[in-house]
């Protein structure tokens, strides 16, 4: 897979763990960014990922700052991503399964480095089942859109 991957500062020691592990699976990667632990503002690098990720230049994308609420709250701003912050390996699953996330945002200073690689690895293999997700999340689509959602709205 193609993967777009950013950190600020908090996030910047995990995802050098994180590229040489999507090196070790065989995946491509483009680094957008920070290059260094030098504190620095998080959405002048989630925004640039995000976008090439919504634009289709990666089949997904991964962030990472200190919590991984800042750059999931940048990405879910740019219309097309779904990203999912994740802490656990279930959440991992559910999200790729019922989301069909494309963004996986992630804590350096709340999980550990076996976690996020176990998260990285769980979430990037997993299918998205489709089926009756398909129409709540073809319903964020639409808001998107800026059309109003359907009537319906009986839980399933
Ligand atoms: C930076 O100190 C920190 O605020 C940032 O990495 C992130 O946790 C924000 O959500």
């Amino acid at each position: 897979m193609k993967i777009a991957i950013a950190s600020d500062h908090g996030g910047f020691e995990l995802k050098q763990h994180l590229i040489a592990y999507l090196a070790e699976l065989g995946h491509e990667f483009t680094d957008f960014g920070c290059y260094s632990p030098e504190s620095m503002d998080y959405p002048d690098v989630a925004f640039p990922a995000a976008e090439a990720v919504a634009r289709g230049e990666f089949d997904r994308g991964v962030l990472i700052c200190g919590t991984g609420v800042g750059v999931s709250i940048c990405a879910n701003k740019v219309p097309g991503i779904r990203c999912a912050l994740c802490s656990d390996i279930l959440t991992a699953e559910l999200t790729r399964q019922h989301n069909d996330s494309n963004m996986l945002a992630m804590g350096g200073r709340i999980i550990g480095v076996e976690t996020a690689k176990a998260i990285l690895r769980t979430w990037l293999g997993t299918d998205y089942l489709g089926g009756r997700h398909a129409r709540r999340v073809g319903k964020i689509g639409k808001y998107e859109e800026g059309r109003s959602l359907p009537a319906e709205t009986e839980a399933e």
